[in-house]
């Protein structure tokens, strides 16, 4: 596998250039990053296999092909296709980066490879923190999202479809998504960098309310 890391690296960062929706070209790298480092304090992990599907596991994501999964997977998969991957490799690639997503506060998602654990780890620790507000409230912008309305609660949502189509505010996804990840880290030492990403956000949004009404 390793023959087509830098390949996928290429590829990444010529087709998230132009992507301002938080999932840009450095989130890709940030997640490669964090992924490296889960595999470093692990053991038995196929290292190679970790990184390629960092690179790519959000180049078929559902919000790039209007919420079809399917369309998105077969994109990857023929990138892989393409650049002569065998197919037992462009299987294994494909079981990680289709177990990442999150899909839904009561959607069931862990993954069943060690490898994909450590992407999705390595994915949801880049969508919290200081990182992870930037992220949620550049997304909201992008697909025309009110930061938020005191009028809106949010949904802890039943089903994928649910989750995707869902029209709340970028504060509301932080109690559908963001402040849930800490608990469904899969590695000790992403449970342990989750904990005070998780801190920070909790500080945030108590700022946030205090100064929406005035108070600070
Ligand atoms: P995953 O990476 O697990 O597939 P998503 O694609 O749903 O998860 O979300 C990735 C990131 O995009 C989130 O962590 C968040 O930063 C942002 N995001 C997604 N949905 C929303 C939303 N409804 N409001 C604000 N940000 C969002
Ligand atoms: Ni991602």
């Amino acid at each position: 596998m390793k023959n087509w890391i830098e390949s996928a690296a290429d590829f990444v960062k010529q087709r998230f250039t132009n992507e301002y929706s938080g999932h840009d070209y450095w989130h890709i790298v940030r997640v490669v990053n964090n992924a490296k480092y889960l595999v470093a304090h692990e053991e038995n992990v196929d290292a190679d296999l970790v990184e390629l599907s960092a690179w790519l596991h959000d180049v078929g994501d559902h919000k790039f092909f209007d919420g079809d999964e399917a369309k998105g997977h077969a994109f990857v998969r023929q990138w892989m296709v393409g650049a002569a991957m065998p197919e037992m490799d462009i299987e294994r690639v494909m079981q990680v980066i289709s177990e990442v997503s999150f899909k839904g506060a009561h959607v069931q998602d862990k993954p069943t490879s060690k490898e994909a654990q450590i992407v999705q780890d390595a994915d949801r620790l880049d969508a919290i923190g200081a990182l992870g507000i930037a992220r949620a409230f550049a997304f909201g912008g992008s697909r025309d999202r009110l930061m938020y309305d005191p009028g809106v609660a949010a949904e802890q949502h039943d089903s994928f479809e649910a989750y995707k189509n869902g029209k709340g505010t970028t504060v509301n996804h932080f109690y559908e998504k963001l402040l849930l990840l800490k608990d469904r880290m899969h590695t000790d030492t992403a449970r342990k960098l989750a904990e005070e990403r998780h801190r920070f956000m909790e500080q945030f949004l108590d700022r946030f309310y205090r100064e929406w009404e005035g108070e600070v």
